[in-house]
Order: structure tokens, then sequence, then C-alpha cells
């Protein structure tokens, strides 16, 4: 299809992992191609096989029997977008500061022009504390686009701010990013 996007979806190590795996689904069904990054925390959730029957791809993890070591970095040059969902608070605060320590916060510094679209999801505590907040500012002002989390029942049990939007609604805010590259005229 002519709007058929590539996308590599990074999953980092939070309970709305299992989330990811219906985001691929709809990316896919949308006509989108897609490649996973997994850091080893996301790995413990759901397993890099599940997302790679879902994408059809092969998964790049740390672990994993990449067969070309440099794959992460032709993947992001590959992409059109580079979308981190779900976004643990770990890993936002790595990516602020610009540390690089494993697959996917490598790929995050490495990934020079590709727009990056960030999901976070967490507890509501691990949301409001003030390092957090400041690394989301940091995102922000760094030229990420921040899908903001919603309040409601979390996946710990408590209710407030730090879940990750739905699968369905990130599908969507995605597109809105391209339909308003494509009408300023800018290749995404
Ligand atoms: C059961 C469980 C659920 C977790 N859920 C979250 C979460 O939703 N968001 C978050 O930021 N951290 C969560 N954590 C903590 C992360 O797994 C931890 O910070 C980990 O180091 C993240 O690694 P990563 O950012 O490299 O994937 C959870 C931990 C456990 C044990």
């Amino acid at each position: 299809m002519n709007n058929s996007k590539h996308i590599l979806l990074g999953i980092t190590g939070g309970i709305a992992a299992y989330k990811s795996c219906e985001v691929v689904r709809l990316l896919k069904k949308a006509g989108h191609r897609v490649r996973v990054v997994m850091t080893p925390a996301a790995c413990e959730f759901v397993s890099p096989l599940t997302f790679q029957a879902l994408s059809g791809e092969p998964v790049l993890t740390d672990l994993g029997q990449n067969d070309n070591a440099m794959a992460h970095i032709q993947a992001v040059r590959q992409a059109d977008l580079l979308l981190l969902a779900p976004a643990t608070a770990n890993t936002i605060a790595k990516i602020a500061c610009g540390i690089a320590d494993n697959l996917l916060t490598t790929t995050v510094a490495a990934r020079g022009r590709c727009p990056l679209a960030v999901a976070p999801a967490m507890n509501v505590e691990m949301w409001y504390n003030p390092a957090n907040i400041r690394h989301i500012n940091q995102l922000q002002q760094d030229g990420a686009v921040l899908f903001l989390p919603d309040s409601g029942d979390l996946a710990c049990g408590e209710h407030g701010a730090g879940r990750m939007k739905e699968p369905a609604e990130l599908i969507d805010l995605i597109e809105d990013i391209w339909a308003e590259k494509s009408l300023a005229g800018k290749k995404c």
C-alpha cells in the first residue's frame, strides 16, 4: 500500500509489554512493516518469539542471534518512526541522558533523523516522580513526540496516571504524525 511505513517498535520491561502485541498486530493490519527491538527486561515479560511471529521479522535483542551486529543501526536508518511502547521510567531516564547501554537504548542514541515517539507506562508514583517529569520534559525538548499516559486502573492494582494509551489510540496518533508531515510537504 502507498502509505505503508516502516516502524521500529522498541519494547521495554513494563507490564504493558503485553499490549505491544496488539500494537504490532494493528500496525501490520494497517499495512506497515514492523521491526521490534527489545530490552533484556522486556524479554522477561513477553517472549521475542511472540513478536517475531506477529511482525514476521527477526526481533533485535541483546541476547539474540542477530546475524548482523549492526542490524539495529540499519533498522533505525530504514525506519520512518522509532516508537517506544511501552516506555519504562528506567529507559526514559536513560535516553533523556543519552545513555546507550543495551541494544534498544543504543538504537535510540543512533537514530539520527528518525523521528522518536514515546508512550510511557508506569505506576502513578513513578509517573509523578520529579526525576521522571524532568526526563519527560527533556525528551520533549529533544524533539521526541510524547504519547502521554492516561489516568485509570493500573496493572499494579492502583488507580491514577501512568496507564499506557490503548493500542488503537496509539496507531491513530502515529497516523496523525504522518498526516501532519505530509500536509507540511515533508518526508517523515
Ligand atoms: C512485575 C513488574 C512490573 C513492572 N512494570 C513496570 C512498568 O509498568 N513501568 C516501569 O517503568 N517499570 C516497571 N517495572 C520495573 C522495570 O521492569 C525495571 O525498571 C527494569 O529495569 C526496566 O528495564 P528496561 O527499561 O531496560 O526495560 C516493573 C517491574 C516488575 C517486576
